[in-house]
């Protein structure tokens, strides 16, 4: 079987490389990959244009591809999937509608409400002047958020109202996330601890993955900007088992029922990015792909075959399906270049040292090869992944990992795991 996936991040890279260890799996093609994925046995990059929907067709049809998994939101957002699954192509990712749970904070925002799925006070925006009135009958801090897809960087939290009117400024007047800030959410500030909650879906059936915790800020301490996300661990002891089965039945399950009702009922990954505080769970955002960087730390623990487990789900028969995971934990710690999340440098050429231990692995995200040289491309550039038999043993193996990587202005958090292990 070939299998074919859409992207080019650390999460594509962790994708691939588990799908290519189906004994099934003759070939992965990822498009358009990076250098990790060219660097890998039994996986090549094609240099598809992923804008072009008949572009990536005609690949599949030529190259009798049996499952397309889509990794990022924008060409889900854009209807990839749909196209794809119209033209007869087994493809794994939800519909152009569904896809709206993240590329629309006002339609996610809206569906919540309506469906009873519990999440933080909001307002939404089209109006820059209504936004400032708003600002002056709210408590603080708030959160302002850009209505689009912004890569995770879209939303500011403010301490006071002058904050506030600048980080609407910035999006509405400045457009510093372009069309995403054409519209706004600003809603109320919740405390508490993150969780990251993914499952399969297809229809009203949910299979959730182990669980996570990424770490969004840029600095230690959860300090500084929002980034993707700067490292994640495996799994989340915040969420308990009696948190699992809330979670289940006031989020996931309400959620998969409403898009059903709505007569688009959910196929692929479904990521709910939760805040938890005293046991209660409230939703702060779905994203509707597998989570970057959860994924590199999520593969790295899982034993049986991802191909089969999406296969499954567009089968409709994920209630027959088991996943295997290890019980060991993971950590993974991204590896950025100088300046990220604003504007980073690339183009830097990478030293990778040699290692030898089947329980870590180098995830690549922003890296090509050039001249036969591996250079840097992107902002977040590597996740260094480990197994360990506690997360402290998994976040030593994965800093040991970080150690052997070097290019110029190379940066990570060093506290990846501080959570889970405290
Ligand atoms: P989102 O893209 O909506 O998940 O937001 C990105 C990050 O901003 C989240 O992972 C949180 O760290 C933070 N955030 C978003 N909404 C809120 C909120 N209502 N209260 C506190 N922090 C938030
Ligand atoms: N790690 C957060 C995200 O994938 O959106």
């Amino acid at each position: 079987m070939k299998v074919l996936v859409i992207g080019s991040g650390g999460r594509e890279h962790a994708l691939a490389w588990k799908s290519a260890q189906d004994i099934s799996v003759e070939q992965v093609f990822v498009a358009p990959g990076n250098a990790g994925t060219a660097m890998e046995e039994k996986i090549s990059n094609v240099p598809l244009n992923i804008d072009k929907f008949d572009s990536v067709k005609d690949f599949c049809i030529k190259k009798d591809i049996e499952l397309v998994i889509i990794g990022p939101e924008q060409p889900l957002v854009n209807g990839l999937a749909d196209y794809l699954q119209n033209n007869g192509i087994n493809a794994f990712g939800p519909s152009k509608y569904a896809a709206q749970l993240e590329g629309s904070k006002t339609f996610s925002k809206n569906f919540f409400i309506k469906y009873g799925i519990p999440t933080a006070q909001y307002a939404s925006f089209s109006n820059f002047y209504d936004a400032v009135d708003h600002l002056k009958k709210i408590d603080y801090p708030t959160v302002v958020k850009a209505d689009g897809l912004a890569s995770g960087k879209g939303v500011i939290i403010c301490d006071d109202q002058t904050q506030a009117e600048k980080a609407l400024k910035s999006m509405f007047k400045e457009k510093a996330f372009g069309r995403a800030g054409n519209r706004v959410v600003i809603e109320d500030f919740l405390e508490g601890e993150e969780a990251s909650f993914i499952a399969v879906v297809s229809k009203d059936k949910v299979l959730p993955l182990v669980t996570s915790q990424d770490h969004k800020p840029v600095g230690e301490g959860d300090i500084g900007l929002n980034t993707g996300g700067m490292g994640a661990y495996s799994p989340a002891p915040i969420v308990t088992q009696e948190l699992n089965k809330k979670i289940m039945d006031e989020v996931m399950y309400p959620t998969v029922n409403g898009l059903i009702e709505e007569g688009h009922p959910y196929l692929g990954f479904l990521y709910a990015g939760l805040m938890i505080k005293d046991n209660e769970v409230k939703v702060l955002e779905f994203n509707c792909r597998f989570g970057d960087p959860e994924t590199q730390p999520i593969m790295i623990r899982l034993k049986s075959s991802l191909v089969q487990l999406c296969l499954s789900a567009l089968k409709d028969e994920l209630d027959s399906h088991t996943i295997d995971w290890t019980n060991k934990h993971s950590c993974g710690v991204v590896i950025a270049s100088n300046g990220y999340p604003e504007a980073y440098e690339s183009n830097k050429e990478v030293s990778i040292q040699d290692y030898d231990d089947s329980d870590v692995k180098l995830f690549h995200a922003g890296t090509k090869i050039q001249d036969d040289k591996v250079v840097t491309s992107g902002g977040r550039v590597f996740c260094a992944t480990a197994l360990g038999t506690d997360l402290k043993d998994a976040q030593k193996k994965a800093y040991n990992l970080v150690d052997k990587i070097n290019f110029e202005g190379a940066f990570c958090r060093k506290d990846i795991g501080y959570k889970g292990i405290k």
